[in-house]
Formats: structure tokens, sequence, C-alpha cells
């Protein structure tokens, strides 16, 4: 439609992945098996601004898109991932990021945003549309039992506010990250989700830039689930699909006509985990739908690969600071390195066990 931010454009696809994947590729000996594994470099995922020294590639891949967009005469759409709350993964440990509350993080976030919407205003004919703060506001819905995210929680909100104002002004389209289907999908906290995503995108303006939601960013549930894996227990939301359908009224109810995205890298391969709460490198995950724009669903306006496949979720090592006993559990493949880094033997399983296959 009109309205989707992808319609008329190209997905620029990330160096830094194409990069990663490039030397995984290399690494595989099997040559069919390497070479479907080098063919991941051309699927779009999207780029983690995981810290504030990730910005400057920012503003490279900006000036590649736009110098591409100018050769080609197609315009190119850059995908990236805002995610570098002070006090980051609340409810976690595995991806604490690099700013605490404590320590002047609201004032290095806004620094950090600033620096994002200055390399995105040097290029007004590169589309940015970016996925915010993975976890954050699911995790004002249902983790403030835990000290770390009821301490958090106005922190999230006033930057998760300049975030999102502050990046319209400069025309980035903005889907804030909603959890899954396993999570905010369960009917007792639809409401409350619904809610409090409305109430954000009010303080923030109603600006049509912030077009809606992201879901299942970084897990593995099926958009549409053959049948419900056993572990979601008698949810009645046990796919994304369902998930967005309960979803979306609530939030046209107070006058959002918000949209979505879905993230379906891994997810290619279901009823693989042992409690659908489990969320690290799950044993035996495959790449899945490759994404598109032709979803099926009007409130859907693409299926994306958020995480970059072979990118670590956390790490199974026990004396790390940002060890989480999440990633010991049996349903995660182990050994496994620090978040975000690289975990060659997790790839090549996404590769091999990729559905449709690569
Ligand atoms: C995890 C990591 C983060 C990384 C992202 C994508 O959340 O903490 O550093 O960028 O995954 O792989």
């Amino acid at each position: 439609s009109a309205n989707n931010p992808w319609t008329g454009f190209q997905i620029f696809l990330s160096p830094y992945y194409a990069n990663e994947v490039a030397a995984a590729a290399k690494q595989i000996t099997d040559p069919t098996l390497s070479s479907k594994a080098a063919s991941v470099a051309n699927i779009p995922t999207f780029t983690w601004l995981d810290s504030v020294a990730k910005i400057p590639d920012l503003g490279t891949y900006l000036a590649s898109a736009s110098a591409l967009g100018k050769s080609t005469g197609t315009k190119q759409l850059v995908q990236i991932v805002i995610y570098d709350l002070p006090d980051r993964n609340c409810a976690a440990k595995a991806s604490n990021g690099e700013f605490s509350i404590a320590n002047n993080g609201q004032a290095n976030y806004e620094n950090y945003i600033d620096q994002i919407v200055a390399q995105i205003q040097q290029f007004p004919d590169v589309r940015v549309v970016a996925v915010i703060e993975p976890d954050s506001l699911a995790n004002l819905v249902t983790n403030l039992n835990v000290q770390k995210c009821a301490n958090a929680k106005t922190t999230y909100l006033a930057s998760v506010n300049y975030a999102l104002t502050n990046l319209a002004k400069v025309g980035v389209y903005m889907y804030m990250d909603a959890g899954h289907a396993g999570w905010l999908g369960w009917p007792a906290n639809l409401s409350p989700a619904a809610q409090l995503f409305t109430q954000v995108w009010q303080n923030a303006g109603k600006s049509p830039f912030i077009k809606g939601l992201a879901t299942n960013v970084a897990n593995y549930n099926a958009l549409q689930a053959a049948s419900p894996d056993p572990i979601t227990q008698g949810n009645p939301n046990y796919d994304e699909i369902h998930y967005i359908n309960a979803l979306a009224p609530l939030l046209q109810q107070a006058g959002w006509d918000a949209t979505f995205i879905v993230d379906q890298g891994r997810s290619g391969v279901q009823n693989i985990r042992q409690q659908w709460g489990d969320w690290c490198n799950i044993k035996g995950a495959g790449f899945g739908t490759r994404p598109t724009t032709n979803t099926g669903s009007q409130f859907i306006d693409s299926i994306v690969w958020v995480k970059p496949g072979g990118e670590s979720d956390g790490t199974s090592n026990s004396s790390s600071p940002r060890y989480d006993s999440t990633c010991s559990l049996p349903d995660a493949a182990q050994p496994a390195p620090e978040a975000g880094t690289w975990f060659q033997a997790y790839f090549q399983t996404l590769v091999s066990a990729a559905n449709p296959p690569l």
C-alpha cells in the first residue's frame, strides 16, 4: 500500500552482516553448504546500533545507500535497530548495555539519539526504518516486579519518547518492539500492552512516522503455526498472526491505525523449545520466511529479519558478567559466545535447517 514504508524502495543490505556471512561461509568445507551459507548475505537484515561506537557505520551505510540509489535509480531503504537504553535488558542479563541510569544514562542516551539523527538528516534521499528498543516497553508491561525494571520505568519512557520524537523529525519510519505472542500475547497482557503502546504513541505526538509495532524480534515463533506448539499451553494467541490480530483492534480503538512488522529470521523450524519463554540460541532453529511485503495480512507491512542470524543471543560462559542462566538451558546451543558476537556452529544449523530451504 501507499502507506507501506517499503513500497517503492529497495532494501540496502547491511555490509556488516554481509561480511560476517562471507567470512562464515569460507569456514564451511562442504561446498554445497558453503554456497547456501554465502547466499544469506543477500537477505536483508537490520543493523543493530547497540552502542555509540556503531553510529559512524550508519553514516557510512547511508552514504553508500545514497550513492547506490543515485547510480541505479532505485531508492534505498536502510533498516536499523535503536538499542542502547540505559539499564538495557532489565529483566535478563545477556544483553546488558553500555549506559546506566545511575551514571548519566538518560543524557548519554539522548546524545546517542542526537548522533543518529545527525547522520540521517544528511541523506534525505535514503529512507530509514527503525525498530525501537527491543524488550524495553514489554518489560514495563510484565516485569515491574523485577527491581531493575521498576527502577528503569520513567527513564525508559522518557528515553523512548526522545527517540520517537527526534527520529520522526528526520522522517524515520518506526516500529516499537512489542515482544511476541508468548509474552504480551497472553490474554491478560493484551490490554495493558495496548494501553502502554498507545500512550507512548500519544505522548510522542501521534506522528505518522510511528507506524506501529515490531513483533517476534530475535524470537522463534511462527507467523502462522501449522498447529499450536505444546509449549503454548492453551494461549489462543499461539502464533504471531493471532497475537497481531488480537492486538491491532485494541490499538485502533484508541485511535491508532498501527501496522506491524514480524521477525521470521529464525522461525523456520517449530516445536524446538522446552518452554515458550526460552530465548537463548535455541537448538535446531533454522532460517525462516524471507523478508517480504507480501504478508497476507492488512495489519503487517513486512515480514523482516531483525535479528542477524548467526549472532549469539548470549554467552553460556557462567563466569561472564553478562551470563544469563537461560543460555545454559537444555534447549540452548552451547558453548555460546557473548550476545551479538558471531556463533559459527549456530549459523551453520540455521543454514542447513532453513525453511524454506536456501
Ligand atoms: C543482542 C546483543 C546485541 C546485538 C543483537 C543482534 O541483543 O546484545 O549486541 O547487536 O543481539 O545480534
